[in-house]
């Protein structure tokens, strides 16, 4: 018989080897693999033998009990969630250690709370004490809601499974719980797996909300949200920067609402609050006239949302110039450089280049190249865009601009914020009329706009 063999898996991504390596191939982390004891012992031996039940199965018009979402009372959470917390799901929130995921889940939980819901935080990190004083700085202390500081997994189901389950768990975080009938250390692959695996199978089977802390890691030793993604109903990352007060909560799989769908919280003194207008709170400070400074009419999920993008080029003699991306595809970047320099002779292959998008925000979304062109070519000719004015346009490599989508939704949030003029691609239908629109429809037009020799 075959000796059961101990297996080498990829912290970030779960990725399993036969024998240790630096790199892991499937994700490209660099010594994240580590030495795991399989869980069982053996492999399972298929299914030969002793019969299963018999499971009924329904047709797609089978009525059933749908329950009803619960609301947060916290709209951007609300928002991001696609309606609300379904109940019986399982819900992974990532990001980064200090990015505000305890406290964003203290003030939904304790809301949930006094609206009535039953709900139960789980903290394998901090003490009650430590949670309560949390509580109490951000004006919560009153909520009914049910503290518990534990670690071990068996104790933790068997708490929740004394008297009616509660609504709404939280278990903060699942690299600090353990399965007691798993060798490896809390935190390792097989632990967070084991863990995530019977967190959701109590959620479904008791009809509890679960939502699960897991952090980002760095170091390779501790497993990252990653390799939970897969199992559980809905992913929310919650990014932003330190420097920034801003955070941005991201789904970026739901099995019960869109994706891309995001929510805008700012970090303050007495917890996260809301920012419903973030339009206007990433443009605040913003000097209109300087050169390289465009505002980008974006789209979040369904959301419009405006942003600045800040550009410096400047000449350099050196063989390879400096390329800086923050918020932004630094792939994306060399494309449009190179289809500035190949369309429209701007020959920025000899500057150093920095991109920049304000206030910590990341884009991803392929509209946002025109407003980059624009930013790239308004600071090298150290050519302000004309103040009120917003750019998008999706751009091919032959140097086109083409028509994006909800391109109306982009023109009707700038006429709000009280911009004027638009660079924009080829429009379906026509624009509000508070906004003059100036049709980009290469990248040669576009640099002859901004260096004014159109
Ligand atoms: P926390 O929710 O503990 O982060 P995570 O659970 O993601 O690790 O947030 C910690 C940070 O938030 C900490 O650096 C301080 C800041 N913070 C405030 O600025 N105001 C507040 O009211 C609270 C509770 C935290
Ligand atoms: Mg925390």
């Amino acid at each position: 018989m075959a000796k059961s063999s101990a297996t080498f898996v990829c912290a970030d991504c779960g990725a399993v080897y036969r024998r240790w390596q630096g790199k892991c191939e499937q994700c490209g982390a660099w010594n994240s693999i580590h030495e795991e004891t399989p869980a069982a012992s053996g492999a399972p031996k298929g299914l030969s033998g002793k019969k299963g039940r018999t499971v009924p199965l329904v047709s797609l018009d089978t009525p059933t009990q749908a329950l009803p979402r619960l609301k947060t009372g916290i709209a951007e959470l609300d928002r991001t969630l696609g309606g609300g917390l379904v109940p019986g799901s399982a819900i992974l929130i990532g990001g980064d250690p200090g990015i505000g995921k305890s406290t964003l889940l203290l003030q939904a939980l304790a809301k949930l709370s006094l609206n009535g819901t039953s709900a139960v935080y789980i903290s394998g990190e901090e003490a009650t004490a430590q949670v309560q004083m949390r509580a109490k700085r951000l004006d919560l202390a009153q909520a009914p809601l049910e503290l518990g500081a534990e670690t071990n997994l068996r104790d933790i189901l068997t708490t929740l499974d004394t008297g009616k389950p509660p609504a709404a768990i939280v278990i903060d975080s699942i690299q600090t719980l353990f399965a007691d009938h798993i060798e490896s250390a809390p935190g390792t692959v097989s632990q967070v797996r084991t863990c995530t695996q019977e967190l959701i199978s109590f959620a479904k089977k008791r009809g509890s909300v679960m939502l699960i802390v897991g952090h980002v890691t760095k170091d390779g030793q501790i497993a990252g949200p990653r390799v939970m993604e897969h199992m559980v109903d809905t992913v929310l990352y919650f990014e932003g920067d330190r420097g920034h007060q801003y955070r941005i909560l991201r789904a970026v799989k739901n099995r019960f609402g869109g994706t891309d769908e995001i929510g805008v919280f700012e970090m303050t003194g007495t917890g996260l609050s809301e920012v419903s207008n973030p339009s206007s709170l990433f443009l605040t400070d913003r000097n209109a006239r300087a050169s390289g400074s465009v505002v980008f009419a974006g789209v979040e999920g369904t959301r419009p949302l405006l942003v600045e993008i800040q550009a410096l080029v400047a000449r350099t003699s050196a063989a390879n110039p400096r390329r800086a991306v923050v918020g932004w595809d630094a792939g994306r970047l060399s494309m449009i450089l190179a289809v500035l320099d190949a369309r429209a002779g701007l020959g920025l292959a000899g500057c150093d280049v920095y991109l920049n998008v304000a206030g910590g925000l990341k884009i991803t979304e392929p509209a946002a190249d025109l407003a980059v062109a624009a930013a790239l070519v308004s600071s090298l000719g150290d050519a302000p865009l004309p103040p009120g004015t917003v750019c998008f346009g999706e751009m091919s490599l032959s140097g086109d601009i083409r028509p994006v989508a909800q391109d109306q939704a982009r023109l009707k949030e700038a006429a709000k914020l009280g911009f004027e003029a638009a660079l924009a691609p080829r429009l379906k239908t026509a624009p509000p009329k508070a906004i003059l629109v100036k049709t980009i429809a290469t990248v040669a037009d576009l640099a002859a706009t901004i260096m004014g020799t159109d």
